[in-house]
């Protein structure tokens, strides 16, 4: 039996699971799970940060980020990175992960991810939520020949999932990116 629930946070709790990126602005990493794709054209993010993190005055400043996708294997260098703030710490030397320069914008991206997208910040969104949006265009794309969407990281409220298997597949043109 469905019900009526009073406490509004509970239509957040019931949501399902969200990707886990690294959001890398100039040497500094972050951990984030509020992040979705916003449009195929031009193709484009959008990532949620806290005002209080030291990555929301990054990207305030620099208008760029990038998206860094880990693997499942690199759950203990994204426990690292999503705990400690970058203002006083150097968390590539914390996690182990190494940086490479990137090639359109001026940060650095992880080597050791699979997939690193450079992005510039075309808008902001000033709703006043505990969540900041920055909707970020694709600039550049690095992907490593080995990878698969299904070794991603999920996240939600405290839990760590891999992705479920493939159930069924659908071929209409709207559902694929060259809309
Ligand atoms: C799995 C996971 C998901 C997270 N998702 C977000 C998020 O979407 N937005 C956010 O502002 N912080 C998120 N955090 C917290 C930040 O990554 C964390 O506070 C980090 O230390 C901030 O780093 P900074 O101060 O160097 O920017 C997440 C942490 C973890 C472990």
């Amino acid at each position: 039996m469905k019900k009526i629930h009073e406490n509004l946070l509970d239509g957040l709790i019931a949501l399902p699971s969200f990707p886990v990126v690294f959001v890398t602005v100039e040497k500094n990493i972050m951990v984030a799970a509020a992040f979705h794709f916003y449009s195929f054209k031009p193709p484009s993010v959008m990532v949620g940060i806290k005002p209080e993190k030291y990555t929301y005055e990054l990207i305030r400043t620099k208008k760029e980020f990038a998206i860094n996708i880990p693997n499942i294997e690199q759950l203990d260098k994204v426990n690292v990175c999503g705990s400690i703030s970058g203002k006083d710490v150097n968390k590539y030397q914390k996690s182990n992960l190494s940086y490479e320069k990137s090639n359109i914008i001026d940060s650095y991206i992880i080597k050791e991810c699979p997939v690193n997208l450079e992005c510039k910040v075309v808008h902001q969104i000033n709703y006043n939520g505990s969540h900041r949006w920055f909707i970020g265009e694709i600039q550049a794309v690095h992907i490593d020949d080995m990878y698969t969407r299904d070794n991603a990281l999920m996240f939600w409220l405290g839990q760590f999932r891999s992705v479920g298997k493939i159930i069924e597949g659908r071929k209409d043109e709207e559902l694929f990116c060259n809309e």
